[in-house]
């Protein structure tokens, strides 16, 4: 392949990875700093999932460990990828009924109007049992400071249900990093009246660096494997 082809794959967001079998696209990926502009602008294609692919969702009878994420833009789908290769952790992705929009404007909009009537998302997807897994890594782009709005729905929706788990929380972000994100988590856990939760320090990774996070997605996961 020459320069021109892989320079031209690496901006379209070609990741060259998979999850669960199948190609993942994260926009922000070779963006430089300038064109990056803190993740402002990045479009997608307007499934979350990815238009080519089912949501995301491994989950086998022995694993003891589940990766939940939400990824709108594919950056956090990578990084879930990554960390689903070092593990043996069951995957579900998080799947709202009605997609964000291909534009990042009008995300912005649609997000803005879903915090400040803290109307969020519906979601599309069955809860499997969690009660089996001992860690459960959390996925999600940083979005106006604070988590996502469909890992909030996710967490409103079945947070009693990760009583007694060892929470480990990852993310992408535009460069500001984590926010209150993990107090978020750690807030809406308490009210749904989940209990004794072991939280592991954070995982930030900017968006458009996930494709080099190898090294320390590893040290993140020996980190979070020493607690199991
Ligand atoms: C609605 C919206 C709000 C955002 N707010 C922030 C922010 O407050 N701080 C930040 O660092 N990045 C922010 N970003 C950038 C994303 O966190 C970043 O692009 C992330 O990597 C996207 O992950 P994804 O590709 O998995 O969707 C925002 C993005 C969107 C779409």
């Amino acid at each position: 392949m020459g320069l021109n082809n892989r320079v031209k794959n690496r901006s379209a967001g070609s990741a060259n990875e998979k999850i669960a079998g199948q190609p993942i696209t994260a926009y922000q990926l070779g963006k430089s700093a300038g064109a990056w502009r803190n993740g402002a602008g990045t479009e997608s294609d307007g499934q979350d999932t990815n238009s080519q692919n089912r949501p995301t969702r491994h989950l086998t009878k022995t694993a003891r460990s589940l990766i939940i994420y939400f990824s709108r833009s594919g950056s956090t789908e990578l990084l879930a990828s990554k960390i689903a290769k070092q593990t043996s952790a069951d995957l579900l992705e998080i799947v709202v009924e009605r997609p964000y929009a291909a534009s990042y404007p009008q995300t912005l909009s649609r997000a803005n109007l879903e915090r400040e009537s803290a109307n969020f998302p519906e979601l599309n997807l069955q809860v499997p049992d969690l009660s089996r897994y001992e860690t459960i890594y959390l996925g999600y782009p940083i979005w106006a400071m604070t988590l996502a709005h469909p890992m909030t729905a996710f967490l409103m929706a079945n947070g009693r249900q990760l009583t007694h788990k060892q929470i480990a929380p990852f993310m992408t972000e535009g460069g500001y990093g984590q926010g209150n994100s993990v107090e978020r988590i750690q807030d809406i856990l308490e009210n749904q009246g989940s209990q004794k939760n072991r939280f592991v320090p954070a995982l930030v990774v900017d968006g458009n660096q996930v494709d080099q996070a190898d090294k320390r997605v590893a040290a993140w996961v020996a980190q979070v494997q020493s607690g199991d």
